[in-house]
């Protein structure tokens, strides 16, 4: 290759996208409910935040200082829920008068009932044995600990699912001269439970310090504390707030097109066919193709075959890329069709070429 050629290319490639949702604010109160609604009316969504980057623009979008929390599209996907160490869903509760108190993550038994407890606590603890039943360990473990000890040495921490088996735990300490004393059971709260309102499985969370902590019960959404770096609280969702609705700049559209045919409805109706010039627009790009009803989805992607080069209909070369084993590196033989980029839809979600005239959803972008 030419050295001045190849010289132009690093050039290119090293051009840095920035790339960010566009966060609009609302300066009109709503509960939770209500500023999704108007969100998803007037934009794409309540806001989604996938790093400090959208943190900080999410942030600077607030224009009026007297503000002092926002909704964010964050919710609480149920209640707070239970599970036995066995993995089945704990429907029998038998809780003691004023637990759980929210705040802990594993439960131990206490007098026949129930109370929850912060995992790192050291207590004896029962395990289930298929052969020998009920197994008390007189040891004090951790939650974890115990829980890794009964699977290890018996099958798991002790199950209490119903009356009958809460008499049976009940009866086995007292039988052992344990009354009173705290024994951990197989019972622990799962957390982080939380979803974005338009289904993006960013895991970014901000939480203020000790937060998410339900206090008072039903903080099932949650805001931003303008005044504390844009900490995280939960807060329940019938609170007034202003809000914060982004508006996506990706668009999956579910019709079933040749590339040329996508790339025209792009640009008759958006701006262009898809361009992923970076992991952060992969990602995007990997949150909203989950939506498509094909297998895979075009890209602005296309072979300029006599250069055996990949590029984006942007004009970039493609220097980030996400392509499947064997994709989007074989040569192509120029006299059979055109070939074309796409992203898979399900799966790994890696890049794949094919033929022009294959029938896909794809995405438009708006930048
Ligand atoms: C547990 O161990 C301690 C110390 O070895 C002993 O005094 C106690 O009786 C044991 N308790 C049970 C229930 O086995
Ligand atoms: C104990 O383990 C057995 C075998 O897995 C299971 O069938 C039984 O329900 C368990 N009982 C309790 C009380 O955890
Ligand atoms: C597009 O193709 C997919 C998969 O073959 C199909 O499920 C879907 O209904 C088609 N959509 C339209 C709008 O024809
Ligand atoms: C491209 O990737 C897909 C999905 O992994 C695979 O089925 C296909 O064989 C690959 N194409 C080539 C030419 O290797
Ligand atoms: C390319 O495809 C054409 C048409 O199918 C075929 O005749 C030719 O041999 C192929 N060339 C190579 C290098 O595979």
């Amino acid at each position: 290759m030419d050295q001045t050629l190849f010289f132009i290319l690093i050039a290119l490639c090293s051009v840095s996208e920035c790339v960010q949702r566009q966060y609009h604010f609302i300066n009109e109160v709503k509960n939770w409910t209500e500023a999704q609604r108007y969100c998803r009316e007037k934009y794409s969504d309540l806001a989604t935040v996938d790093n400090m980057n959208d943190m900080n623009e999410l942030n600077k979008s607030v224009n009026d200082r007297s503000v002092q929390f926002v909704w964010i599209g964050l919710q609480k996907t149920g209640r707070d829920e239970w599970r036995w160490s066995s993995g089945e869903p704990a429907l029998y509760l038998n809780w003691a008068t004023g637990q759980p108190d929210g705040r802990d993550d594993c439960a131990l038994m206490a007098n026949g009932k129930f109370e929850d407890l912060p995992c790192s606590d050291n207590r004896h603890f029962i395990c289930n044995n298929t052969n020998t039943g009920l197994v008390f360990v007189n040891q004090t473990m951790n939650w974890r600990d115990a829980q890794s000890y009964c699977r290890q040495n018996h099958i798991d921490l002790v199950s209490v699912r119903n009356q009958n088996e809460n008499q049976q735990v009940q009866q086995f300490i007292s039988d052992r001269h344990l009354s009173g004393s705290h024994v951990w059971i197989g019972l622990f709260r799962v957390r982080d439970s939380w979803q974005w309102s338009d289904q993006s499985d960013s895991s970014f969370r901000y939480w203020y310090t000790g937060e998410p902590n339900n206090y008072g019960r039903g903080e099932d959404c949650t805001s931003v504390e303008l005044n504390a770096q844009g900490r995280w609280h939960d807060s329940p969702c019938n609170f007034q707030y202003p809000f914060v609705c982004h508006e996506d700049k990706l668009i999956v559209v579910k019709e079933n097109l040749t590339w040329s045919e996508a790339l025209r409805y792009c640009r008759q109706n958006h701006v262009d066919l898809v361009s992923v010039h970076s992991e952060e627009i992969q990602r995007r790009v990997m949150n909203v193709v989950k939506r498509a009803s094909t297998a895979a989805v075009w890209l602005g992607l296309h072979n300029y075959c006599i250069m055996n080069m990949w590029l984006w209909v942007s004009g970039e070369m493609v220097c980030y890329h996400n392509w499947a084993p064997g994709n989007g590196t074989t040569p192509e033989n120029c006299s059979l069709e055109n070939r074309k980029g796409a992203v898979q839809s399900g799966g790994d979600q890696r890049w794949i070429s094919l033929p022009e005239s294959h029938k896909l959803n794809f995405i438009c972008s708006r930048y």
